[in-house]
């Protein structure tokens, strides 16, 4: 078979897998007990009689820890949400690894982060685990209290908003505590809350870096979020001005989608950063970036995707679109963007070995090239033009406070009135 072929033939069975599984009788719930081993799981139907309205949701905060016997010294804080699993997971780990931070895993499940530490032999005083479930605006705040009480006055200097939740099987939406559809409020709302109850804190930091990690699936100027169905698209954030609640899924106010409400959301965590950057960099000397880390095909993001798939789009990403990398390069990346002297030009959407615009090519050395997978070079890469929607950003921006319950009062005040941003 010609390499052509063998793109359109297993292009086809991706589009396939991605599409056909959709129908599967299960039903998603918020389940956020801190008595929970983890805080999503499905359920066949056959037990929904178990009555899903009366599982808990998230309870009460972690009693907050102080930093105590710790000395942190000339270390820079680093919080990693979702440290517990995948590019989280190995950021934490080359951060910790270089001596430069103490690394904050700010995870759903508490013992699992501690476990993954132990596991990959994170140092004693390079690391602590601290409670974050995302899809509970309530967690956030609770988490942000700690954290707060943990460090004292010494101020954050990079926040990674990594965590994310990819539910592309399920039929029917599933909610947070707070009434979102989960992957908006996971992946954008929580961390949206997060970001902007911490900008206060981190402009006290010398050289303070926010990081929200993105993807070419919200893209469309790729080949993952151009031709690989549903596309992102945000419509007139009709679902947003409506309040955003149950029964809404969707942020364009359409019908759910489990696909698309992942890559609306990654175009939400793209366009919050271009404008969080516009408002509050000049302001707060914050470096405000996104990243695109490459396809790790193998992390627990697709855990809804069969066996079968979850073997072949490793393959099909490694040889066919040269778009893999694996966990542990991807994590370095990520590290990357935290630490490089480079990356401390805010607003930029970091890539690396091309813009995944086609698949990649084979150079000199019989290494794929351009379709962002490992190797290469980091670039600034350019977003798509929905993605760079100035006006579709400032009102999904401003909306997302209204969603996310913040305040006047908890807004930083060192940003510029709209006319006057960047
Ligand atoms: N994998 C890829 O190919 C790819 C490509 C582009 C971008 N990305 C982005 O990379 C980031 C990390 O994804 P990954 O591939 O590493 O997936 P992953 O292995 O599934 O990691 C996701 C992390 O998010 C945590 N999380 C999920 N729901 C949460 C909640 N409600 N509250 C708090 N934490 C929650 C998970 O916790 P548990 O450990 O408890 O499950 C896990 O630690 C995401 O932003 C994703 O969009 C991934």
């Amino acid at each position: 078979m010609t390499l052509m072929k063998s793109v359109f033939v297993l292009l086809a069975l991706l589009v396939v897998s991605t599409r056909a599984f959709t129908v599967l009788p299960l039903t998603r719930v918020s389940y956020i007990s801190k008595t929970a081993a983890s805080s999503a799981f499905t359920v066949p139907t056959a037990l929904k009689s178990l009555e899903v309205a009366e599982i808990p949701s998230y309870e009460s905060k972690e009693s907050p820890k102080v930093l105590g016997g710790i000395k942190i010294g000339l270390r820079k804080l680093v919080v990693v949400t979702g440290a517990s699993s995948g590019l989280g997971r190995e950021c934490a780990r080359s951060l910790v690894n270089s001596g430069k931070y103490f690394v904050i895993m700010a995870v759903r499940d508490v013992d699992k982060g501690k476990a993954v530490a132990k596991k990959f032999n994170f140092p004693e005083n390079s690391y602590t685990v601290m409670k974050l479930e995302l899809a509970s605006l309530q967690s956030v705040r609770d988490f942000v209290a700690n954290l707060k009480a943990f460090k004292s006055a010494r101020p954050l200097t990079h926040l990674v908003c990594n965590a994310a939740v990819y539910l592309p099987k399920d039929p029917k939406p599933s909610w947070s505590d707070d009434g979102y559809e989960m992957s908006m409020a996971v992946n954008h709302l929580g961390h949206f809350l997060l970001v902007n109850l911490l900008l206060d804190d981190m402009k006290k930091a010398k050289g303070a870096r926010c990081v929200i990690v993105g993807s070419i699936t919200g893209n469309t100027n790729t080949v993952g979020g151009g031709l690989v169905y549903p596309k992102a698209d945000l419509g007139k954030l009709k679902g947003m001005e409506s309040g955003g609640k149950q029964p809404i899924a969707m942020m364009d106010g359409k019908n759910y989608d489990g696909a698309k409400a992942y890559k609306d959301s990654k175009v939400m965590n793209m366009m919050t950063v271009s404008e969080l950057h516009r408002r509050y960099h000049k302001s707060t000397g914050i470096t405000f970036s996104s990243m695109y880390p490459g396809c790790i095909a193998e992390t627990q993001l697709f855990r809804e995707k069969r066996q079968w798939f979850r073997k072949i789009f490793p393959l099909f990403m490694k040889y066919v679109t040269g778009g893999y990398v694996g966990e542990q390069e991807a994590g370095e990346r990520l590290a990357q963007v935290v630490d490089d002297p480079i990356c401390s030009k805010s607003g930029v959407y970091w890539s690396w070995n091309g813009g995944a615009q086609t698949v990649g090519r084979y150079d000199a050395s019989g290494k794929p090239k351009g379709a962002g997978g490992s190797g290469g070079e980091i670039f600034e890469n350019q977003q798509s033009d929905a993605v760079q929607d100035r006006d579709m950003a400032m009102r999904m921006f401003d909306l997302s406070f209204d969603l996310a319950g913040i305040s006047e009062k908890e807004k930083t005040k060192d940003g510029p009135e709209p006319d006057n941003m960047l």
